[in-house]
């Protein structure tokens, strides 16, 4: 660290940590207290704030609520890039989606899948999966409409990030060349992949904090994304969210967590499927 660097206390640390911990889940142990050091200086610094507890003092008071968004996009981990973990979408597209258009036939009703990505950064999860969704719908001659797709996260940068649709070429590595060419136009001058507009109108982006009590959703759905959030979390933390994704999953869908996530197997609500994937029985 440099010699201007403002340093946390202890318990500026503790007041900050314990602070992402109850309002956003997120565990800050002591080994990242470096990362958050460096990650705030620079708030720190153009904000003119001599220590952290000057600039905690004023995130919390702040009344728009404005600097505690601003904070947390710093604090929280927004790493992601298209078709990670790939098996996801391969199992999506081969099991998980004739499974539940097969389910809705069987029942009579209308095909009306509903897709949530939790905790989707900055868009490449959701794209990934309406590239996949696109391709499912096209094959099998169902309707758009059939298979939506919700998007939330946290972080007002991500979602803006995620709502523009601009990527550089680095987080296109695992497209295949053949949805490269036909769900992103052609590089800018300054080397940047935009989504086609049609594939992005398909998805719906909103800011939501996962570690509310009870979600603004007027239905329930039919496959929920939850991958690489709750390695934030603690065991408890996740326990709960399990809990709450149970409820907002239909009867026969599907979660999907990170690879390196798990679920303890006392508090398995769904049914295991193979790794990283589950269903509610
Ligand atoms: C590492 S990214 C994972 C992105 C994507 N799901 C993937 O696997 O590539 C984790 C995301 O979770 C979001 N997140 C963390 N805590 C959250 C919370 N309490 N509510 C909503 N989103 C949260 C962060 O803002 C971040 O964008």
């Amino acid at each position: 660290m440099s010699m201007n660097t403002v340093g946390i206390t202890e318990d500026e640390y503790k007041t900050i940590s314990g602070f992402v911990y109850d309002k956003f889940g997120i565990k800050l142990g002591d080994q990242k207290k470096t990362l958050i050091i460096e990650r705030l200086q620079k708030i720190l610094r153009i904000g003119g704030f001599a220590n952290f507890k000057q600039y905690f003092d004023y995130i919390i008071s702040e009344p728009t609520g404005e600097a505690i968004l601003t904070f947390i996009d710093k604090v929280s981990t927004h790493h992601t890039f298209f078709f990670r973990e790939n098996d996801h979408f391969e199992y999506m597209s081969n099991h998980a989606l004739p499974y539940l258009v097969n389910k809705y036939k069987r029942s009579g009703e209308a095909v009306d899948i509903r897709i949530w990505c939790a905790g989707c950064s900055s868009g490449e999860e959701p794209y990934s999966v309406a590239m996949c969704v696109n391709e499912f719908i096209e094959t099998n001659r169902l309707k758009p409409t059939d298979i939506s797709i919700l998007a939330t996260d946290i972080s007002v940068a991500s979602l803006e990030k995620a709502s523009s649709a601009i990527y550089q070429a680095p987080s296109l590595a695992h497209v295949p060349p053949l949805y490269r060419q036909k769900y992103f136009s052609a590089p800018a001058s300054d080397g940047n992949f935009c989504v086609k507009p049609f594939l992005r109108d398909r998805i719906l982006f909103r800011r939501l904090n996962l570690m509310r009590e009870d979600y603004p959703f007027s239905g329930r759905f039919d496959i929920i994304f939850c991958r690489n959030v709750m390695i934030y979390f603690d065991a408890p933390t996740r326990s709960s969210l399990i809990g709450r994704y149970h409820r907002y999953t239909k009867e026969e869908g599907y979660l999907f967590i990170g690879h390196s996530e798990s679920i303890s197997r006392s508090t398995l609500i769904y049914k295991y499927i193979k790794p990283a994937v589950y269903q509610k029985a």
